[in-house]
């Protein structure tokens, strides 16, 4: 895929914009939403259970809209049903998946021949330029911006840098809540934006009021970077709770994770513990709720719909 094609040209869209796989906070009605407002979107397998209710969604979606959407797959050993929802995405043909967290090449070799895309998340050139090597179509710019998983760099250097050293599009994820900083990133070579944050406030999303509003009175400055859920920084507002909790694993975990043995089960169970304690905080209120966001919630001002605020962004 040559570097300077655009989001919009690659998938036959209005937009060269994404709104971003969330872990608890995509749906179906804001991807169809998304699309049918120009942009494209994609959904985290992992928000379904079951593997019928990930069809199930997929189908939806088709049904509602013939846009490209995409589906995002964790690629690391802290996703036990990696493999089944590779072979669901492939056989309900989506447009294009997104991979984080870990090696693509089996994501690569498998929706390839198929005509399906995939990009991949990366957040410094070594793995982007690994990621090219093993054949992605676009790689997608986490900068440390981004709200969730973010990177360590900021975008300001690191999509330069990838645009530059890198011979496949590159699509900037981070920090995006106005038109100004969705024309930015597209001036400066990225080939789209991805754009999470900005969306979980809407008419669509499924969390609770609660975290809604939460994201209507914070600000940027209230963002901080807890290791505490998912043994990985995550990004999350800094409510009373979360000061009260702190934002690092325990010592106890510390050292555990430092034992090569016991490494993979610590970290398959303080994430499994952190995703509960998630999952928990996004659907309901309680006083003990962590919601994760970006610094983008600076721009969150009210509730509004998803179509709405991609007209904002493009317009
Ligand atoms: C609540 C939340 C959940 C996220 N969950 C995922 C996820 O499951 N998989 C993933 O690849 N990225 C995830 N991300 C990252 C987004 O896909 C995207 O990179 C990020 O939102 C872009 O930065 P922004 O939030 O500043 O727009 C998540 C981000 C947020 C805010």
């Amino acid at each position: 895929m040559q570097a300077s094609v655009k989001l919009s040209e690659m998938l036959g869209i209005e937009h060269s914009l994404l709104v971003a796989p969330m872990f608890l906070v995509s749906n179906t009605a804001m991807v169809i939403a998304a699309l049918k407002a120009g942009a494209t979107a994609a959904i985290p397998a992992l928000n379904y259970r079951t593997d019928q209710e990930f069809r199930k969604a997929l189908t939806e979606i088709r049904q509602a809209t013939d846009k490209a959407f995409g589906v995002n797959l964790i690629v690391n050993s802290s996703n036990p049903y990696y493999m089944r929802q590779l072979s669901t995405a492939c056989a309900m043909k989506v447009d294009f998946v997104i991979t984080s967290l870990g090696n693509p090449v089996k994501v690569i070799e498998r929706c390839k021949p198929l005509g399906i895309r995939v990009f991949c998340d990366v957040v410094n050139l070594e793995h982007a330029k690994k990621v090219e090597a093993l054949g992605a179509d676009a790689l997608i710019a986490v900068g440390s911006e981004a709200g969730g998983h973010c990177g360590p760099v900021s975008n300001t250097y690191l999509l330069p840098e990838l645009i530059k050293h890198c011979d496949i599009p590159v699509i900037a994820a981070g920090g995006v809540g106005t038109a100004a900083q969705y024309r930015q990133y597209i001036d400066q070579g990225a080939a789209g934006v991805s754009a999470g944050t900005i969306f979980i406030a809407t008419e669509e999303s499924p969390v609770s009021k609660e975290y809604k509003q939460a994201l209507i009175n914070y600000g940027a400055k209230d963002i901080v970077l807890s290791t505490k859920l998912s043994g990985m920084p995550l990004t999350v507002i800094n409510t009373p709770y979360v000061q009260k909790i702190g934002t690092r694993a325990n010592r106890l975990e510390q050292f555990l994770q430092r034992n090569k043995r016991l490494r993979r089960y610590i970290k398959m169970m303080v994430y499994g513990r952190g995703m509960k304690k998630l999952e928990k905080a996004a659907f309901s209120a309680s006083y003990q709720s962590v919601w994760v966001a970006g610094p983008a919630v600076e721009h969150i001002h009210s509730i509004r719909a998803v179509g709405q605020i991609v007209n904002e962004l493009t317009g």
